[in-house]
Formats: structure tokens, C-alpha cells, sequence
């Protein structure tokens, strides 16, 4: 094609020009120019940079792009980096409205008057061994479009943010200082199709380099790898094209295996497209189990035998097809226990560094996660390579959102969609999946294309879908849009399906589905959630469910510097209007990598194999599909009231898909409650964990024994006119008429109570609360202890101790009377019962319990209870049993916006120290309870939108409550918890505890 040379500014508003001059999409491979892999033929272009930004086309132009431009003005910026994270340009945030919304009037293809222009300088010597040879440039991502000139001249102009562009600089390249100028403009028309979820980040954001090609060079290769009607042998299928000069040359391909032994060879002439099949008997096949890679090496040799070209390839022998209805992976019904992931930083933004790569796809394989959806856009290519050697299953995404477009305020409004049927975009469409097809094709990660997300459905996508089904009969396709259009149901292979409940699973699943079935996204993860995990896990036992992926697995969230301090942001606090606020902090990791305790339920509910112990011993069940556990070993133990009295090593082999009993010989210690406990270990170091790193494990309750309480020596008592006293050796109680409860409590001369705890019938809402109404349908709770008010109070003696029962009556549209009641007796021990008796036509009750200001130094926790991560009665199957420490403050989960945290379920016993020594303790009488310490109450915590809004910590806070209703998960947007994890206002409930002090 004739080369343009001339730049337009027209260009920018013409969805029908989206790339000028570029070279046409190619595979990833790595190239050398021998085989010591040194003499690189590539030149990194990343650095300093100098930029230039006006605030819009009005003012902008391309002056700077002749090399004599004096741009001393210039400022620096480090490529590469978005404007936003560099101070260029100001952040926005928003979900799906256009960030323009409200603004701008526009429909598409127009594009905003305010649209940033960064004008970039970058001077370059040209190295060594890229001299005499054609000479490319590649831009990894860049947002939204951009021109680049070389020494004056119009190189070209392209769009897509987020899959490579690459130029020919050949002729226009100097001997000396070569001069780049790049003009990248915040917005264009492929900004309409750009419309994730996310902020909203532009400018030079991935790698730059230079590349020279040697007289042949490998352009593009295009291997197969995959498995014949046997699944033991591979098929290797290789296309290359080559460039340059063919003439009496030769192409030597050498497939390695695992040992680096050559497992075959072969020469071929070379041809501009060169063709190698092979049958390989017995190959070792790629799976996330067993990510087996074999390395293609390829050398294009002149006919002296001389390497002009290297190219080492990896690549994975693996078969994914659909039969049935199902997906299977090399033989196997493959279920993906995926997550949705961002690149993202909280200093970078997407421009993510390897180190983050690498850190998230450790956390991955931890915590048993096994697939991942690259929402919604081509990574880096480092990530497919880290995929494909540590094994995780990738549904790769091309960069198309057009959601603005068609949903309006969560209706369907589809009237001015685009790229729907327009014929005008249909060519940027196409042109975005064939990068995405291209860059990413020899992966054997990427077992599935996705077209994009929400962005409805029509014609456009439809031919998204028939280039790929024509291009790659290898892969399926994934579209979850056509959910809004039935019409286009053909557009995808699978039944994907955003936020379904359940039940409308088990529907679909249960009435001859035609698809097999995946949720694209699931569990909305924002802030304290991700209950209910289990009943979609539980879906695993239909063939036709074939997993899901969490939404999603980090925090969009950024630095921010307030008053000289540091915090996470989110959206709206860089005064950025329109946004959509703390939406986009979704994940299972807090932004800054931090792991957040909903992670701990994944890891439980995504593991293959579940560990289910009992009297006897224990049940495995590998839902592996292909390994059996001999890379585990486990350890049996005996926990008596929380303590490991017994433990054991064991070898235990189960075969994948198989299911099978083992005796242990645990014994049954007499006294106390007694739970059996099974953890799979990692056997041997692996690229992600080192040997004894636990997998999974399994518990099993043998034995119920909460200890009830029981009084023994009579103590003191005095009858004042306004408390009732009771005291012993080294304590005093005082129990006030007035104040409706208990004022003081010392042990050993200790005040432990600064004010009468407060009957507590709320929880500092969660994001999903506040999505689903819940405050509307609850609000009464969040007053009825506050206000509680005390109408009678009764003293009674008993043996061995006094009771005094306060009754209170709640400020609520039907009369409820709640008692709290303590008794004291001889030795200190304080017993706390507290009951709501049930009552008809209220709504469900977030919470019942007591919460105690306690003195600030009582900061340190020891408990036996669910643990070690906060847990609620709908996400707690990942916690165990035991005893674990903590702190008050490390007890809290920095989510975005302070909510309900750091609770833990079936607490037997509790201790509070200070830094000194342990002071008091707290023992369930005869059912456990919940609680939490944290250095905040409910009420400052319901209070605050950020973490630094959070007072200065005076006091140590604990609750201790009957129960909590889940944290539910299904939505972030009305999903409600589920009903079985509520707490009916007409069942009772009693909280019943003994606090006493430590010897
Ligand atoms: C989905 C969307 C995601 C994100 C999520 C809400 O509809 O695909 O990108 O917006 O909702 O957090
Ligand atoms: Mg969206």
C-alpha cells in the first residue's frame, strides 16, 4: 500500500481511519541475531522523554515535530507512563457514562472539544547492530491515537490503546541523533469504544523499542500445538512468513523438550511462507496443572549455514474443544476458577511494572486460581509468557467497550449504539480482534477470545467473530453481550453470563442447555463481600457449568497525597466530574497489593482438591483433570479446644477425578472439644511457592464442648441508692440503675469499662449493603440500640452470685424488649446474657449484640474461634478453627470506604492484652458468638468515606455479638444477602458470654 505522508486532523473523528502506514499485526515472538540470544536486534526506547501538553486542539499543532524545533520548554516525563500519573493531565474516573457526560454534547463518531494533546520529544542514536538493516518501531500501547514523525517526516498514525503498533522508520533514519516527535491525543472517536470501566488513562503507557530485521526475517509464526484422537501425541502445525530476501536460504526448526533434548529437527527451504507439520508420539501436554512447555527453536540460515535470524519459541501441545456442549482441555470437562483482572497500580495505573506481573500471578497460583479473563483489553505480553509457563487459563479480550452507548442509568437504551450494525465501524472492530488474534495466537494460556465487553450486539461484533472462527478453528469465542440481544446468540460459543444468581444458573443448567456455561463475571467483590461464594462453586457438579470469573481480583485505586499524608483514591476525589465514585475498587487484593481477607474464601472454594476429615480418617477428592496428588503431602491433626495436641505426616495419592478414603489414626483425647483437621502441603518448591506451602485444608468437628457458666464463691454485695456493688478478692463490680448497665469493672485495681456497653443491632454498612438498599430496609436497626431506653431492672441473689437484668425497650414500630443480664460472682466472673426474644412484621436484623468501649491499650487479640481472616456467616468456610492473633488495628481491612470489618464467626473464647500482659478473658457460655476488636466503633466507621477520615484512635472497641447476617456478594447494585444468611426478626436470639481476668 502507498505510504501516506501527510498527517490530518480529520483522521481523529473517522471510525473508518484507525491506523495509517502501521504494519500489519504479527505474532510476539522474540527475535535474535544468533543464537547466544545476546546480540538483541532491538533498541529500548523507554526513558526520559521530553513532553509538551495543551489542553486541546484549538491550541495545539505539529510544529514540534521538525527536528529544529527549539523545545527547551519541554517538560520530562519517564516513558512509559500515563499523563495522569505524571501530572499532565487530571484524573477521571467513571463506570459506564462517557467521562464527557453532562459537559460535552456529542454522539458518535464526534470527540470532545476538551481533548488533551501531548506532544512527545524522544532523540536517539541508532545501536550498533540495528545499522544497515530496515529499522521498525514499536508502540506496545498507546491511548488514545497518535501521529509519529521521524527526523520531520510523517511516519503514520494509529489507534487501539492496547495491542502493538508498529512502524517502518527505514528511510526516514539519520546517521547521528535521530529525532522522534509523537502526538497522543487524549481522545478520538476509538474513545467511544473504549469505554471500560476504569479510569480513565492515557498517553505512552506500554514499552517503545526500535527493531532491525537481518536480510530474512521471520515475520509472523503461527503454531499449533495440539493433541491427536488419542491425547498422548502431538500434532505440530507451523507456519512462518518471512521477509526480506529468501534466495538460497534455509529454515532449521528444533523442537526442545523439558530437558532441552531435541525431540525433532528438521531443514526446510525457505519460502515466503513456510510450512512444518509433525507427529510427536507421547507428548508431555500443557495444562495450568502442568503448564509443560517445549521450546521451538528456529533459525533462518543463509547457505553458508550462517544464523541470520534466532527464535526461540515456547509452546504448549494442548486440545481445547467443544463436545457436547461442553468445553474439554485435553480429554477433560475443564472448569476455570477464574478472576477478572486490570492492570493495575496505585503509582502506574496500567502501565504495571513485571515485579506487579509476577506478583499476581504468584497470588494466583496460591490462592488456586486457575483462569483469568484479561478484562477488558490485550495485556502486556510478558503476562501470556508468565501464564503459559506458570500455567493459568486465559479468556483473552479485545479492547472494544462501547457501554455509554447502548445502557443509560442500567437501562438497555440501545437507540444510538455503536459499533452495533454500522457499517462505518466495523473496520476498527475487525481490526482490533485481528491484532488481538495475531500478538497473541502461539499462547498456549489463551484458550478463548472474547470479542470485547459490553457493547452489546450486531453486525460489527458478529464479523468479530467470524474473522477469529475463520482465522483460529482452535479456540472458541466468548461474547457476553448478546444477553442484551438475543438476536446475535450465534456471536458466541458459550453461555456467558454477567452477575447471574444461582438459581438462574441452575435454570439454565438444568433445562438442556445448547451452551456450556461460564460467568463471565461473578461475586462482585467491592469492599467487604464476596459471600456466597459456595453456591456458586456448588454449581460445579452440572457438566455444563464451566466456572466462573470473579469480578475482579484488584483495586482501581491511586496515591493520593492529602495534607502531606499518603491515602488510596478513588474516584471523585481528584475532583473529577462526572465520576462513579468507589466503584472502581472491586478486588481481592487492595490496590496496593495487599491481600484482603475475602481472598482466604477463594482459596478454599477454588482449590481441586477438597479434604473432608472425619472419626476415621479422611476424604480426598481431586477434581484435578490431571495430576494426582503425589506433589502434596499432608498433615493430619488433633486440635483440642484450638491447641494441636497430635499431628502426622502423610502421603496420600489420589488419582484426578477420583475420589477415595483414607484411614488415619488420630486419637480422641478425652477432655475438651476436639477437631480433626487435614492440610495438602506442597511437596516440593515450585516457581510459586515453596515446599510446605498449604494448598488446602479440611476440618471436621468431633466434638462440641463449650463449657457453661458456673458460679462458685459468694461475693459482696452492696445495694447502693443508684448501683449495685459487688466485689471480692482483687475485683469490683458496679452496676448501674441509672445508666442502664454496667460502669465499672476492676480486676486487680484495673477499670476496664469507660461506659456502659451499647446494645448494638447494626452494622457499619458495606458496599453491598449500600448498593441493595439495605439502609432503607433496615434503618430501624441502626437506631434501636442507640436509643434504647431501660424500663425495668431487677436484682436477684443466687447461689454463689448476684443478678441484676436490665430490660430495655427498643424504639421500633412493635414493641420489643431486649434484657441484658450479669451475674457476679465470688471469684470475679462476670456473666453477660443478653436476648432478643423474636418479634413478627420487623425487618431482619443486621446484627445483635453487645459492643464495649474499651481502654486503648487493651489493642492485642488471642482467640479460638474461625480465623485467621475476618469471616461472616456467608464466607466463612475458608477460615478454620483455631487459635489466632491479632490486633485491633491490623484486625481492620483498609477497604476503600470504612465498612462493617474484621469480624470472626464461632468464637469459643477470647483474650485481651495490652503490650504488657494478658488482662482479661472472655469464654462463650455453651454457643459460641462472634466478634470483633478494632480500634473504631460502628458508628465512626458507618461515618466515614476514607480511611484517613477515620478520628484519631482513643479507645479499643469490641463487639461481641449473637450473630451477623452475611455479607452477600451476588451484586454490588440491589443483589440482596441471601435469605439464609439473614437474621429473622421473629426467631430470638441470646448472646451469652463470662468475662474474667487473667490470673
Ligand atoms: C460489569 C463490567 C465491569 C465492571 C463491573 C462493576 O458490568 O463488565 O467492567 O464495571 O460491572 O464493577
Ligand atoms: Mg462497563
Amino acid at each position: 500500500m502507498e505510504r501516506l505522508t501527510t498527517p490530518d486532523l480529520n483522521w481523529l473523528a473517522d471510525p473508518e481511519i484507525f491506523e495509517v502506514n502501521r504494519i500489519k499485526a504479527h505474532s510476539d515472538h522474540d527475535f535474535f541475531s544468533s543464537k547466544t540470544g545476546k546480540n538483541s536486534l532491538k533498541q529500548n526506547l523507554n526513558g526520559t522523554w521530553r513532553i509538551h501538553t495543551e489542553p486541546s486542539l484549538a491550541t495545539a499543532n505539529f510544529d514540534f515535530s521538525d527536528p529544529n524545533f527549539n523545545y527547551q520548554e519541554f517538560d520530562y516525563i519517564q516513558v512509559p507512563s500515563h499523563l495522569q500519573t505524571t501530572g499532565f493531565d487530571e484524573h477521571q474516573y467513571v463506570n459506564t457514562q462517557y467521562p464527557w457526560d453532562g459537559h460535552e454534547d456529542l454522539r458518535p463518531p464526534k470527540v470532545p472539544q476538551n481533548n488533551k494533546v501531548a506532544s512527545y520529544i524522544k532523540t536517539f542514536e541508532l545501536a550498533e547492530n540495528l545499522h544497515d538493516k530496515p529499522v521498525y518501531i514499536s508502540f506496545q500501547g498507546v491511548a488514545t491515537a497518535f501521529f509519529v514523525w521521524l527526523n520531520g517526516h510523517f511516519v503514520g498514525y494509529s489507534e487501539d490503546s492496547f495491542t502493538p503498533n508498529d512502524f517502518e522508520l527505514t528511510d526516514y533514519l539519520v546517521s547521528g541523533t535521530n529525532y522522534l516527535a509523537v502526538q497522543v491525543f487524549k481522545y478520538s472517536s476509538a474513545s467511544w469504544i473504549e469505554d471500560q470501566d476504569f479510569w480513565r488513562l492515557n498517553g505512552i503507557f506500554r514499552d517503545v523499542y526500535l527493531y532491525a530485521t537481518p536480510k530474512a526475517h521471520l515475520f509472523d509464526l503461527n503454531v499449533t500445538a495440539s493433541l491427536d484422537d488419542t491425547y498422548q501425541n502431538g500434532i505440530l502445525e507451523l507456519n512462518a512468513t518471512i521477509h526480506g530476501d529468501l534466495s538460497d536460504k534455509k529454515l532449521h526448526v528444533a523442537l526442545l523438550d523439558q530437558k532441552q533434548e531435541i525431540a525433532y529437527e528438521t531443514n526446510q527451504p525457505l519460502l515466503e511462507h513456510t510450512k512444518v507439520t509433525h507427529k510427536l508420539d507421547q507428548v508431555h501436554p500443557w495444562s495450568a496443572e502442568n503448564p509443560s512447555l517445549y521450546t521451538l527453536e528456529l533459525s533462518l540460515l543463509d547457505k553458508d549455514g550462517k544464523v541470520l535470524e534466532y527464535i526461540p519459541q515456547k509452546i504448549g501441545f494442548r486440545r481445547f474443544e467443544l463436545r457436547n456442549n461442553i468445553m474439554y482441555l485435553n480429554d477433560q470437562r475443564i472448569v476455570f476458577k477464574g478472576v477478572n483482572r486490570h492492570e493495575f497500580d496505585p503509582i502506574h495505573g496500567r502501565a504495571i511494572t513485571k515485579a506487579d506481573m509476577l506478583w499476581d500471578i504468584k497470588f494466583m497460583k496460591r490462592h488456586n486460581i486457575n483462569a483469568v479473563r484479561t478484562s477488558h483489553y490485550p495485556n502486556q505480553t510478558y503476562w501470556y509468557k508468565l501464564c503459559d509457563e506458570y500455567g493459568i487459563y486465559l479468556i483473552d479480550e479485545a479492547n472494544l467497550e462501547s457501554h455509554g452507548s447502548w445502557q443509560k442509568l442500567g437501562e438497555c437504551e440501545p437507540s444510538w449504539n455503536v459499533p452495533g450494525n454500522l457499517p462505518e465501524w466495523q473496520a476498527t472492530c475487525l481490526d482490533r480482534a485481528n491484532s488481538m488474534y495475531e500478538r497473541d495466537k502461539n499462547h498456549p494460556s489463551v484458550l478463548i477470545w472474547s470479542l470485547g465487553n459490553e457493547s452489546y450486539a450486531g453486525t460489527d461484533i458478529l464479523a468479530m467473530r467470524e474473522l477469529l472462527r475463520h482465522k483460529d478453528p482452535t479456540r472458541l469465542v466468548h461474547y457476553e453481550g448478546v444477553t442484551w440481544n438475543r438476536e446475535f446468540d450465534e456471536i458466541t460459543d458459550i453461555e456467558s453470563r454477567m452477575y447471574a444468581k444461582p438459581h438462574e444458573i441452575e435454570e439454565y443448567l438444568t433445562n438442556d442447555p445448547q451452551k456450556p456455561y461460564i460467568s463471565c463475571e461473578y461475586m462482585h467483590a467491592m469492599g467487604n463481600s464476596v459471600g456466597g461464594l459456595k453456591l456458586y462453586t456448588d454449581l460445579e457438579k452440572y457438566a455444563h457449568y464451566q466456572g466462573g470469573f470473579i469480578w475482579d481480583y484488584i483495586d482501581q485505586a491511586l496515591y493520593q497525597d492529602v495534607d502531606g499524608k499518603k491515602r488510596l483514591a478513588y474516584g471523585g476525589d481528584f475532583n473529577d466530574r462526572p465520576s462513579d465514585y468507589e466503584f472502581c475498587g472491586n478486588g481481592l487484593v487492595f490496590a496496593d497489593r495487599t491481600i484482603s481477607p475475602k481472598a482466604q474464601e477463594v482459596k478454599h472454594l477454588y482449590a481441586d482438591v477438597k479434604l473432608k476429615p472425619d472419626k476415621t480418617g479422611v476424604t480426598l477428592t481431586n477434581d484435578r483433570l490431571f495430576a494426582d496428588t503425589s506433589d502434596s503431602f499432608f498433615v493430619a491433626k488433633v486440635l483440642q479446644d484450638g491447641k494441636v495436641v497430635w499431628q502426622k505426616e502423610l502421603n496420600l495419592v489420589v488419582k484426578a477425578q477420583t475420589s477415595k478414603h483414607f484411614e488415619i489414626d488420630f486419637p480422641l483425647p478425652t477432655e475438651g472439644e476436639i477437631v480433626y483437621e487435614v492440610e495438602q502441603r506442597l511437596k516440593h518448591d515450585t516457581l510459586w511457592a515453596k515446599a510446605g506451602f498449604e494448598i488446602n485444608f479440611g476440618q471436621a468437628l468431633i466434638k462440641k464442648d463449650i463449657p457453661t457458666f458456673e458460679a462458685t464463691n459468694t461475693p459482696k454485695v452492696v445495694i447502693g441508692d443508684v448501683n449495685v456493688g459487688v466485689s471480692g478478692e482483687n475485683f469490683e463490680v458496679l452496676l448501674s440503675k441509672d445508666k442502664g448497665g454496667i460502669v465499672s469493672l476492676k480486676y486487680s485495681g484495673k477499670e476496664y469499662v469507660t461506659r456502659t456497653p451499647q446494645l448494638v443491632f447494626w452494622r457499619p454498612m458495606t458496599d453491598n449493603d449500600r448498593g441493595c438498599g439495605h439502609g432503607f430496609d433496615r434503618a430501624m436497626w441502626l437506631s434501636a440500640g442507640k436509643f434504647a431506653r431501660v424500663t425495668d431492672l431487677k436484682v436477684t441473689n443466687q447461689k454463689h452470685a448476684v443478678n441484676v437484668t436490665y430490660t430495655y425497650e427498643l424504639p421500633l414500630p412493635k414493641k420489643v424488649l431486649v434484657t441484658v443480664s450479669y451475674t457476679v460472682d465470688g471469684t470475679g466472673k462476670v456473666n453477660v446474657t443478653a436476648n432478643y426474644p423474636g418479634q413478627a412484621d420487623l425487618p431482619s436484623l443486621p446484627t445483635f449484640g453487645l459492643e464495649f468501649k474499651l481502654p486503648k491499650q487493651l489493642t492485642q487479640l488471642k482467640y479460638y474461634g474461625r480465623g485467621p481472616a475476618e469471616n461472616y456467616l456467608d464466607r466463612n468456610v475458608g477460615a478454620r478453627l483455631g487459635i489466632f492473633e491479632t490486633t485491633a488495628k491490623d484486625n481492620l481491612a483498609p477497604y476503600l470506604v470504612p465498612q462493617e470489618t474484621g469480624l470472626h464467626c464461632d468464637v469459643r473464647r477470647l483474650a485481651l492484652s495490652d503490650e504488657t500482659a494478658q488482662r482479661i478473658k472472655i469464654s462463650a457460655n455453651g454457643q459460641p458468638f462472634s466478634a470483633s476488636l478494632l480500634p473504631y466503633s460502628t458508628m465512626m466507621l458507618e461515618e466515614a468515606l476514607h480511611q484517613d477520615e477515620l478520628p484519631p484512635v482513643r479507645f479499643t472497641w469490641l463487639r461481641l455479638l449473637a450473630s451477623q447476617m452475611g455479607v452477600g456478594g451476588d451484586d454490588s447494585w440491589g443483589a440482596p444477602v441471601h435469605e439464609q444468611y439473614w437474621l429473622s426478626a421473629n426467631k430470638p436470639l441470646e448472646l451469652s458470654f463470662t468475662i474474667e481476668p487473667f490470673a
